[in-house]
């Protein structure tokens, strides 16, 4: 059976063109600092980033967290999305390892923090009993809101606010380019406003392994003890940043057809009865890109005990896997990718009606 593997764009195979590369990448002891690979893909990303330097990162939960590291002392405060990656999926490292203090405001569907709420967050720091505010993170595209791209002009404005109070911006780009190829602008626009980004190289770039983490000289020196203090001090690491360099070279512009299925399966989810997607919507700001978000509703259909948990396991019989979301059985998501084509899309769908319609 033909699998369509919807569930993540970290699924991806690497192209025989991108082991090639591997194969013959030049290596050495990057814990030496003498992996010449390594340290092209460092510099490469800050360059396309708008950065001093760059740090290779084992993945985007690392490079997240070894900036926080580095940026935040004990019982300091950041500001993040309730939704943020951050703050739900990645161990709850930055408190366990960093002791850093991590303050929610809500994420609206458009994955932002509204600037007014995060002005009322700010603590007083001259209060003993508040911890301190030492930064603000972002992320974009925002996973849990749909995939959303997030404006430059949204970013400076919350860089705005964090200037006049000298904070910290930190960017969780794990699909930057996603972001940047939907807006139609340089990635660099989109992190004009951060001191700090980390980029994935093994979600929509199709690489095996890796991010990268940018910003100035002084803070990937930092970054780099704290990489080290997590274990994440690699060796001949210069086969995976070739991945990483030949991703930037040809698996970029290709993102928008990414983009263009997931178009076409929102559009197509939202004509099933029983099932809603937001997506199918043109954004009030910003754009969507490859993560489709949906929910089903099986009273809708006469079908009350049908749910998405039920739906996935239906599909997953018919070779279409997908996940089925958090804890109220309704949400499901599909994500496109540089393995599945546009025939893969009208798999998927045919699939999804098969199940709804229960034929
Ligand atoms: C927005 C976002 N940030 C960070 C990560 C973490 O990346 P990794 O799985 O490489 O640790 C993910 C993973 O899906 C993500 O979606």
């Amino acid at each position: 059976m033909n699998i369509v593997d919807l569930r993540s764009d970290t699924v991806t195979q690497p192209t025989q063109a991108m082991r090639e590369v591997m194969a013959s990448a030049p290596v050495g002891d990057d814990v030496y600092g003498e992996d010449p690979s390594v340290r092209q893909l460092e510099e490469r990303m800050a360059d396309t980033l708008g950065k001093e330097a760059g740090l290779f990162v084992a993945s985007g939960t690392m490079g997240n967290l070894v900036a926080l590291l580095a940026h935040a002392g004990r019982g300091e405060e950041v500001i993040l999305g309730d939704l943020s990656h951050t703050f739900l999926y990645e161990g709850g490292g930055i408190s366990a390892l960093g002791s850093i203090h991590p303050h929610t405001l809500p994420n609206p569907n458009d994955g932002t923090l509204d600037p007014e709420r995060i002005r009322l967050a700010l603590r007083n720091p001259d209060d003993p009993h508040a911890p301190r505010t030492r930064m603000i993170v972002l992320e974009n595209t925002h996973n849990r809101c749909g995939g959303i791209a997030l404006t430059a002009d949204y970013c400076n404005q919350v860089a705005a606010l964090a200037g006049e109070h000298g904070l910290i911006m930190h960017l969780d780009g794990a699909r930057l380019f996603n972001a940047a190829v939907a807006l139609g602008c340089p990635a660099a626009d989109l992190t004009q406003a951060f001191d700090s980004v980390t980029v994935c190289l093994s979600k929509g770039l199709g690489a095996p392994v890796g991010s990268v983490l940018c910003g100035s000289k002084d803070f990937i020196r930092e970054a780099h003890r704290m990489r080290k203090l997590v274990g994440g001090g690699m060796r001949q690491a210069g086969i995976l940043a070739a991945a990483g360099l030949h991703a930037l070279d040809h698996h970029i512009n290709r993102l928008a057809e990414d983009h263009e299925n997931a178009d076409v399966l929102a559009h197509g989810i939202a004509e099933i009865d029983g099932l809603t997607c937001p997506q199918a919507q043109a954004p009030a700001t910003g754009a969507w890109t490859n993560l489709v978000y949906f929910t089903v509703d099986g009273a809708a259909i006469g079908r009350p005990q049908f749910n998405a948990v039920e739906l996935s396991k239906q599909l997953k019989a018919h070779g279409v896997l997908a996940h089925a979301l958090g804890s109220d059985g309704k949400k499901m998501r599909m994500v496109t990718h540089l393995d599945v084509g546009s025939s893969d899309i009208e798999t998927a769908l045919v699939q999804l009606r098969s199940c709804l319609t229960g034929t």
